[in-house]
Formats: C-alpha cells, sequence, structure tokens
C-alpha cells in the first residue's frame, strides 16, 4: 500500500450528507475521513501540498459541487460556458434531451441558440487575455535536436492563413475536411482553421491504410483532403501521400471525388522532388497558405453546429462517423481539463495521443488551448531511439537535468483498463510517488473525461477510475437494465446527457439509436463493463461487445474479420481479444480456409498483411488458429465465449458446449493450437 500523507481532517460522515444523495456518488466514510485505517482500502492519498493547492482539495468540496451539477445542471453549465465568449448567448432551455427511446427519437442539445466559434476561443480570446506572447505549442520533432515552437499569437496568425486558403479554395460552413497528418503542429493548425470558418473536420489517424481512408472520404465527402509527403516515426519514413492518392482513386470508384490535395513538405522526411504528384489536384501547403493573410475573420457558429466527425470502431464492420458540436464540446472538453489534470496557468502539458484519436482532440488540441495551456506535440515514437525518450522530452520542456522528471505534478492514463503492476509502476518510478495519477474513463462518444480522479480531491486506489464528473451520473445496470445499487457489477450506462455527447452517427441517426439507446432503454450504454466497491469506486472491465482496445487504439472484431475473408484463401474467420502483457489486449483470430487449401507459414503471413493494408499496422493480428471449423449455435451465430477461452488456453472454462451444432469442432481447434 502507498499511503503519501494524509490528505484531509477527519469529517462528517455520509449518513449527514442532504437528501438528494440517492444520485450523488457514494463515497465512503473512511474516504470522508471518518477513519483512516485503510489497509484493506488500497488507498494511494494525494499529499497534503497537492491538495492543499488543487482546484478540488477535498471529497466534500467535490460531492458539493457535482450535488450542484445534478441537481441544477443549467445553473451549473451556464456558469462554466459563461466563461467563453458567445457573440450571442444561448436561449432557454439551457439544454433540451430525450434519451429514452420508448417516448421517441433521441435527441440531445446544449446552448442551442448560443452563437460562438471554438477557434476564437481557443486563440483569439487567449491572444486578447494577455497570452499573446505564451507560448501555445512546443513542438519535438522524431529526430532528437532543436524543436519548434509557436505562441498563442502566431499559432493565430498560422490558423488565420490556412483558414483563408480554405475560404478561397470555395470550403464553406458545414463543408467537410478530411485530415490525414502525423504529429505535425500542422495537424492542430488544420483542425482550429476548420473550426474557425465552420467547416467540419474529420482527422483520420495517419496509421489507417488507403482503404480505411478511402472508407471514410466516402462517408464524409470532402472536397478537400489535408495531408503532408512522409513522415518519420522512428527510423522509417512512411509515405502518406502515396496513401492519400490510393485512397483518393478507390473513393473516385464509389463516386466521390477529392478537388483538392493540401500537402505539407514535411522536409524532415521526404523532399518535394521525390513525391508523386497529381497536377491540377495536388498543391503544396508551403506555396499557397503562407502568401495569405495572418488575420481571418471568424465564422460565427450556432453551439449545435457540427464541429468534427471522428470515425471510431464498433461491434459491426463499417466504422461509424461520431459527431459533436460546437457548444457543449467545447465548454466540456475544457472543464474536465481543467479538474482532472487540476490545471496551473505555469504547467507545460504534454499528452502522447495522437490527433487521430478523440484523446488527442479533447486533450492535444481544444481542451489544453482553451485553457490558455502550452501544449507539447510530439512527432515521433516513445521509444525512438530509445525508451528513455519521453523523459528526455519531460525534462527537455523543463529544462532540468536528464531524466529527472522532477517537473512532473501530475500523471494521466487513457483508453484501457490500466492494471494495478502498470499503475504502480507509473506511480512508483515514474511520478517517484509523488504524482497523482488520473486514470480517465471515456470515449469518443463522450467527447471527454467522464469518470476520472480528481487529482487533490480524493485517495486512489492503483487501477479504479474512481468517482464521475461533474454532471455525469454513471449507472450500473445488470442484464435487464434494472440499475443495480450499492457493490455489484454490470454494464455500464449513462443517465442524463452531459454537454460533450455525441449527438448522432453521421448520417445514421438509427445506428445511433439501435448501438447506444437501445440496449437498456432510458440510458446510454457505453458497451462497457463496471464494477464499483464498497467505497463506491468504480473499476472498468473492459468492452463487453466486440470492440478489442489494442494498445489503446479501439478495433471492432467484425472490421478485422472482413479483411480477414477478403484474403481469397480464407473461407472464414472469427476474431476475439485476449490479454496481452504489453498492448493490454491483442488480436487472435480464427482462420477457416477454402476447401483444399493447405496451412503454411506464409499463407499467415500473408492474411497479416491483408490486414495491415485494409486496416492499418495496430490491427495485425498477433495470432492466426487454423480452424477447421467454427464453434456455432444451430442457428450459426458464432459462439465466442467458447472461442474466447480457447484463445486464452482457460480450457477448464469452456462452459455448456452441448448447444453446438457441431461440438467436435471444440476439441479440433483445441488440438490445432500451437501449429
Ligand atoms: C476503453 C478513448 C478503462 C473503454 C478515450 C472505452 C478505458 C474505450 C479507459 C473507448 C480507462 C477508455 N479505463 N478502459 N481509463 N478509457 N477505456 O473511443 O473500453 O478510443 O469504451 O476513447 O476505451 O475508446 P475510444
Amino acid at each position: 500500500r502507498q499511503e503519501i500523507g494524509m490528505a484531509n481532517p477527519p469529517v462528517e460522515s455520509m449518513k449527514e450528507l442532504p437528501s438528494g444523495a440517492g444520485k450523488i456518488p457514494h463515497i465512503n466514510a473512511v474516504i470522508l475521513g471518518d477513519s483512516l485505517a485503510s489497509e484493506e482500502h488500497d488507498l494511494v492519498f494525494p499529499s497534503a501540498d497537492f491538495s492543499r493547492e488543487a482546484l478540488v482539495s477535498s471529497p466534500e468540496q467535490y460531492l458539493q459541487m457535482y450535488r450542484r451539477s445534478i441537481e441544477d445542471p443549467a445553473g451549473f453549465w451556464s456558469e462554466i460556458a459563461s466563461q467563453f465568449y458567445w457573440k450571442q448567448k444561448w436561449g432557454q432551455p439551457v439544454f433540451s434531451q430525450n434519451l429514452d427511446v420508448r417516448k421517441g427519437p433521441i435527441h440531445i442539445e446544449w446552448f442551442k441558440g448560443g452563437v460562438t466559434n471554438i477557434c476564437y476561443n481557443c486563440l483569439d480570446r487567449n491572444v486578447e487575455s494577455g497570452n499573446a506572447d505564451k507560448v501555445a505549442i512546443y513542438w519535438e520533432p522524431n529526430e532528437p535536436g532543436p524543436h519548434d515552437s509557436l505562441t498563442y499569437a502566431q499559432l493565430l496568425h498560422r490558423v488565420c492563413q490556412l483558414a483563408n486558403y480554405l475560404k478561397d479554395i470555395g470550403v464553406k460552413k458545414g463543408d467537410a475536411v478530411v485530415i490525414y497528418l502525423p504529429m505535425l503542429m500542422e495537424l492542430p493548425i488544420a483542425m482550429l482553421a476548420c473550426a474557425r470558418i465552420g467547416a467540419v473536420h474529420s482527422v483520420v489517424f495517419a496509421g489507417f491504410s488507403a482503404e480505411s481512408l478511402a472508407q471514410r472520404i466516402v462517408d464524409c465527402k470532402p472536397k478537400v483532403v489535408i495531408t503532408c509527403n512522409a513522415v518519420k516515426r522512428g527510423p522509417k519514413p512512411i509515405h502518406l501521400k502515396d496513401i492519400v492518392d490510393t485512397a483518393i482513386d478507390e473513393s473516385a470508384k464509389s463516386g466521390v471525388s477529392v478537388d483538392v490535395c493540401l500537402t505539407y513538405e514535411n522536409q524532415s522526411a521526404l523532399k518535394r522532388e521525390s513525391t508523386k504528384w497529381r497536377e491540377g489536384r495536388d498543391v503544396w501547403w508551403q506555396d499557397v497558405v503562407p502568401n495569405y493573410p495572418t488575420t481571418c475573420e471568424v465564422e460565427w457558429v450556432d453551439a449545435e453546429d457540427p464541429l468534427f466527425l471522428l470515425y471510431t470502431s464498433g461491434s459491426t464492420g463499417k466504422p461509424k462517423g461520431v459527431l459533436h458540436t460546437v457548444g457543449g464540446y467545447m465548454v466540456y472538453t475544457a472543464i474536465t481539463f481543467k479538474y482532472a489534470f487540476d490545471y496551473k496557468p505555469s504547467d507545460i502539458y504534454w499528452c502522447t495521443a495522437d490527433c487521430g484519436w478523440i484523446t488527442g482532440h479533447s486533450y492535444v488540441t481544444y481542451g489544453p488551448l482553451l485553457n490558455g495551456a502550452t501544449v507539447v506535440v510530439y512527432e515521433g515514437a516513445p521509444n525512438y531511439p530509445d525508451s528513455g525518450r519521453c523523459w528526455d522530452i519531460v525534462d527537455k520542456f523543463k529544462y532540468v537535468t536528464r531524466y529527472s522528471r522532477k517537473s512532473l505534478r501530475v500523471l494521466g492514463s487513457v483508453g484501457e483498463p490500466i492494471n494495478p503492476t502498470a499503475w504502480r509502476w507509473f506511480f512508483n518510478v515514474v511520478g517517484d510517488s509523488r504524482c497523482p495519477i488520473s486514470d480517465t474513463w471515456w470515449q469518443t462518444e463522450t467527447g471527454g473525461f467522464m469518470i476520472t480522479p480528481l487529482p487533490g480531491a480524493w485517495p486512489q486506489k492503483p487501477g479504479s477510475a474512481t468517482f464521475p464528473f461533474f454532471g455525469v451520473q454513471p449507472v450500473i445496470v445488470d442484464e435487464k437494465g434494472v440499475e443495480i445499487e450499492g457493490e455489484c457489477s454490470g454494464y455500464l450506462c449513462v443517465k442524463d446527457s452531459w454537454p460533450g455527447a455525441f449527438r448522432t452517427l453521421y448520417g445514421d441517426h438509427e445506428r445511433y439509436e439501435t448501438t447506444y439507446f437501445k440496449p437498456f432503454p432510458g440510458y446510454y450504454f457505453s458497451g462497457d463493463g463496471c464494477s464499483r466497491d464498497k467505497d463506491g469506486y468504480h473499476w472498468l472491465t473492459g468492452r463487453v461487445d466486440d470492440v478489442i482496445n489494442v494498445s489503446g487504439h479501439r478495433i471492432g472484431t467484425a472490421e478485422v474479420e472482413s479483411a480477414l475473408v477478403s484474403h481469397p484463401n480464407c473461407a472464414e474467420a472469427a476474431v476475439v481479444g485476449v490479454e496481452h502483457e504489453v498492448k493490454g489486449q491483442g488480436i487472435y483470430a480464427f482462420v477457416t480456409l477454402v476447401e483444399g487449401v493447405p496451412y503454411s507459414e506464409e499463407l499467415r503471413k500473408s492474411l497479416i498483411v491483408t490486414v495491415r493494408q485494409q486496416i492499418g499496422a495496430f490491427a495485425a493480428p498477433d495470432k492466426i488458429h487454423w480452424a477447421p471449423g467454427l464453434p456455432k449455435t444451430r442457428s450459426g451465430k458464432i459462439m465466442r465465449r467458447i472461442l474466447r477461452k480457447i484463445a486464452s488456453k482457460q480450457l477448464d472454462e469452456l462452459g455448456d458446449t452441448s448447444t453446438l451444432a457441431d461440438p467436435g469442432v471444440v476439441k479440433q481447434l483445441i488440438e490445432l493450437a500451437d501449429r
């Protein structure tokens, strides 16, 4: 047990809290300070110094703010929203919602009628309030060496130039722009430029293949794709422009054409002369953008106008275009950033996520810049040139001796359950047993943190995301959708909306309702399992649907399966997640070959290459398990439960196999496990 100081003096116990507490998180009296005989609770306390300086410094302060956020959401969120610039204030009601499919279509609106611009609030507002010369972005290139930086004023100029260019080529409010860039400063610049003119950005992670990129282009039909010629992640250059060329050709086959491919020349990876070029369509960023004025009028938009689309994996094949709108997302990312990281204006903040994922949207770009923070953007891989790189970067931007990490104040973790051993390593080794860890649970769909420690407010438990953020009401339900109270485990749902919630799946509101609101009517269903312990702490146990989480990358098993079966020798495939020491989950694929095709090492490799090509390297199966047949029910449904047990070698837990159409396949599969 790591206990680093006692944060708070003993105080009132829960039973003295006023009524309405039914909706209020249950926080055990132990944590409220009643008794600190907490050996069995495995609590890790923030230091008294940390708590004293923290924005929220005790469980009581949290409970008081939380209670207000639930009992008076309109008032609570209006106050927070008022910290931003609104050209015109929102109307009444502050929000309206229906999360119950039985009562009609699902709809969520926050600050409707309010007119604002998130780029203005990130940049102009900070420039005008005295932060013009504060560094907005430190950019660390792949190769160790000199870095680059932009102040808020400089960032604003760059964003305006690109915004003017986009306007000039005809991009208008509501138009989609696809961004396929690595972690260059130009990535947040491109996002902000779109936001400034009311265009809807759709960032595609630059590790996605041409086919995945094409699929997204076909879905959202952008006029413009923004990319760069190449990038180096580690020692090897990746020719992004070639991937984009292929994707645009592929999209054309579905009748979707892209007018302009704006290409940033990333000289450190590849010179422009060796880049393939399509005259008339391709434009070098450096040839046009710097010629535009450094000021650009803001397009004022409604709070409920779309800000971005971000495609994410679901349990069926096609990726889903998660749509976020301007106002609620702005307010929610800003405030979650501030509290979950206990942000102080003197902090330098580094989030290692890529802007191709939601974490990079909310907590590299928007959340921190809305707070006027200084953000580190790193181009490369965390282990290049060696595994000390991260700590090198940490120390560099705080200018202390090599790898001291003394500057660290708060650590963060996201994307998958962090196991207690990893948590302790992170805490003891990286943070010198000094820095609280914000283990933030949330999703692309939720826009921002949902269940997260507030680092100075309460003790942590290694591996638990702890308690809900303000305004968020997590509930745990059983199979029938009935809420379970107290110590329990079940399906994690959310009651009522919060400002950062996604509003729809682009072009498919029906799928939105079916996936998220029909499984447990009356609630938003997260797709995750969760348990709550006797102290009220939440423990995320992973996806309960067919989504797997590989090094924090979310992948639908169906996507991998459809890539595999596109291979001419593959007749059928079933993919499950298995525990993986390094990646959290690994991809385990059962593959049935076309009649007469023999197993071979070469075929195994070519199946893996197919997945890499169709989705991206991060989705490559760790294991191909040859399967003469798959365990299916009589109605033809693959019994994944059994496959998961075989994959994780829990053979004595196979359970009932008698309902299988052919129980013999299980034995065959077990025999073939090591082939
Ligand atoms: C998982 C990433 C445990 C979860 C922000 C969720 C987590 C999925 C945590 C969303 C966490 C995210 N502890 N599991 N702190 N954070 N997850 O959309 O399964 O890429 O449903 O968003 O990641 O992944 P997504």
